[in-house]
C-alpha cells in the first residue's frame, strides 16, 4: 500500500488501498471475536488523542478500544471542558496537544474541511472520525466491510442510501468507497435533502423508497440530522416516515431480502422501525446488521491505526 499518512476521507482512495484496510480488518476482526483474544501490541508506547467537538458513542468508544487493543494510550478531550469555551481556536488546540508529543488524532468537528486543515499543520497523522456533512471514513469503511463479509464481494452489489443525503457525511464517504470498489449506488431521500450535485455522482436517484428497496440488495439506513436540518427540508417528521421509514411491512412488501444497516444513532420509528432496526432472523426475511457493524467498527479502527501508526517513528 502507498503509505498512508492521514484518513481525511475516502474520495480519491485507490480501490488497492481500500482493499487492504479491509483485508487487514478481517484479520483483526477474527481475533477480535476470538473465544479468547489476544492482540499483538504494535502501538505500545503511542498515544493518540481523541479531539472530538462533537458527541459521539460508537465512533468515540470504538476509536478508544482499537487503540487500546492494540496497546496505545488514549487521550480523551472534550470541548466543553477543553479551552475551546475561553475561544482558543482548533489549530492552536491541535499544535499544543501536538507539543505534548502526542502520536496521532483522531477529529471530530462540526466544520467540513476541518479534518484536511488539521493535517495541513501537523506531522502526525491525523484520522477523520467525522467532519460536518462532508466524511466519515471509518464508518463507511466499517460499512463496506460489513456488506463485503455478508456478499462475499462489492463488486456489482446494489446498495440504496437512504434519507438525508444532504447532511450527511456517512452518506458521502460511503458513495465514494462504494463506488471505487465497483458497486452500484441508488441515494433515496426527498428532493429537499438530496445534495444539489447528486446527478454528477454516478448513482441512481430515486425518491420512492418502494423502487429503491425493490432495486437493491442492501439499504444503508441513516440518521435524519435533526441538529443539522434546521427547518425547511420537511413538512413533518411523521410524512417523512411514512414516506421514508424503513418499516416491516414495506420490507415485506418490496424487498424480502434485504440486508439492513444504519450507523447509528437511530431514531426509532422515523428512519427505521423498530422491528426492522431488532430483526436478526427469521431466515429468509430482511437482516439487521447495526450491532455486526458496532462490532465491525472496533476492526475496522484497529487496522486504520496500525496502518497510519505502525510504521511511522
Ligand atoms: C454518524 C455520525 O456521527 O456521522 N454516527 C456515527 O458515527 N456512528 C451518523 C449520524 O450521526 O447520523
Amino acid at each position: 500500500m502507498a503509505a498512508l499518512q492521514h484518513l481525511t476521507g475516502l474520495c480519491g482512495m485507490s480501490a488497492g488501498t481500500l482493499s487492504e484496510l479491509l483485508d487487514k480488518t478481517e484479520g483483526f476482526k477474527k481475533e477480535l471475536t476470538a473465544p479468547a483474544p489476544s492482540f499483538s501490541p504494535s502501538l505500545q508506547g503511542r498515544r493518540i488523542a481523541l479531539v472530538f467537538f462533537e458527541n459521539s458513542t460508537r465512533t468515540r468508544f470504538s476509536f478508544e478500544l482499537a487503540a487500546r487493543n492494540l496497546g496505545a494510550s488514549t487521550l480523551g478531550f472534550s470541548a466543553s471542558t477543553s479551552s475551546v469555551t475561553k475561544g482558543e481556536t482548533l489549530s492552536d488546540t491541535i499544535k499544543n496537544l501536538e507539543a505534548m508529543q502526542v502520536d496521532a488524532f483522531v477529529l471530530r468537528h462540526s466544520a467540513s474541511g476541518s479534518a484536511e486543515f488539521i493535517s495541513a499543520i501537523t506531522q502526525k497523522p491525523v484520522i477523520n472520525a467525522g467532519d460536518g456533512s462532508n466524511e466519515h471514513p471509518t464508518q463507511a469503511l466499517l460499512d463496506m466491510f460489513t456488506l463485503r463479509e455478508h456478499f462475499g464481494k462489492l463488486q456489482g452489489i446494489k446498495v440504496a442510501i437512504i434519507g438525508d443525503v444532504l447532511h450527511s457525511r456517512v452518506a458521502r464517504s460511503n458513495i465514494h468507497g462504494l463506488l471505487t470498489m465497483g458497486a452500484e449506488v441508488g441515494l433515496c431521500s426527498p428532493v429537499t435533502l438530496l445534495p444539489p450535485d447528486s446527478e454528477k455522482l454516478g448513482v441512481s436517484l430515486f425518491t420512492d423508497l418502494d423502487r429503491a428497496l425493490g432495486w437493491a440488495d442492501a439499504a444503508l439506513v441513516l440518521r435524519l440530522q435533526l441538529e443539522r436540518a434546521t427547518g425547511g427540508y420537511l413538512p413533518s417528521l411523521q410524512e417523512y416516515s411514512v414516506h421514508y421509514g424503513l418499516t416491516d411491512e414495506r420490507l415485506e412488501r418490496t424487498a424480502r431480502h434485504l440486508l439492513v444497516l444504519h450507523p447509528g444513532p437511530i431514531n426509532r420509528e422515523i428512519e427505521i422501525s423498530n422491528r426492522v432496526a431488532d430483526r436478526i432472523q427469521p431466515p429468509g426475511y430482511s437482516k439487521s446488521m447495526l450491532l455486526e457493524q458496532v462490532t465491525n467498527g472496533v476492526a475496522v479502527r484497529m487496522a486504520v491505526l496500525q496502518t497510519l501508526l505502525a510504521d511511522t517513528p
